[in-house]
């Protein structure tokens, strides 16, 4: 039986879709919910493209009760992938998907992570402090924002006070390239 994962994604959704790509023609992972909590989000249309089910978060369904949770139960999720998901994840869910939830942070943590550090934020630090080198980092997602048990790193080069658009434009690439891969080897753990 194919492994599934669910998508909790807020935004445009660049990495849902290399995911969703890169699975496409698998018989091993199936792309099987994509979740948001903003209606507007690019990546429900994208989903609706896909005929992928999707599922709108919101404050009562995610974090005042067990509805969103019980829906992954219901729809067998082996794994939960954050993709530029701005909210907290619940207590219960995290307990309830222990070792099996990840997400990806455009940055070498610890550095510049932590509540408030996404998406152009991440970058502008990283140039303003000078930095020779940025990344990604892919990790398990526990209670606090970026700071579960780190799966893969990846650097570049930069130059100090480098345009945070450039830095933006070469670490998405790379998240592209390393999240579907490094979902392939978690799901191969479990
Ligand atoms: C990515 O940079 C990811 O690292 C961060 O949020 C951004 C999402 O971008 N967690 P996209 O919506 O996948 O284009």
């Amino acid at each position: 039986m194919s492994k599934r994962i669910a998508i909790l994604a807020s935004g445009t959704g660049s990495n849902a879709s290399a995911i969703v790509d890169y699975f496409k023609n698998s018989s091993d992972v199936e792309v099987a919910l994509i979740a948001s909590n903003n209606e507007d989000a690019g990546v429900l249309s994208m989903a609706n493209s896909h005929h992928i089910p999707t599922f709108l978060i919101d404050r009562e369904n995610f974090k005042e009760s067990t509805e969103f949770l019980e829906y992954l139960e219901e729809f067998e999720i082996d794994l939960i992938v954050l993709a530029g998901f701005l909210w907290l994840i619940p207590e219960a869910m995290v307990k309830a998907f222990d070792w099996r939830i990840i997400n990806i942070h455009p940055s070498l943590l610890p550095k510049f992570g932590g509540k408030g550090m996404y998406g152009q934020k991440v970058h502008q630090a990283v140039s303003a402090a000078g930095e020779l080198e940025t990344g990604i980092s892919i990790h398990f997602v526990n209670q606090n924002y970026d700071e579960g048990k780190v799966i893969l790193q990846e650097k570049i080069s930069i130059t100090p006070g480098d345009d945070p658009k450039n830095i933006a434009a070469q670490v998405l690439k790379l998240e592209h390239h390393h999240y579907p891969r490094t979902i392939e080897k978690v799901l191969a753990s479990l």
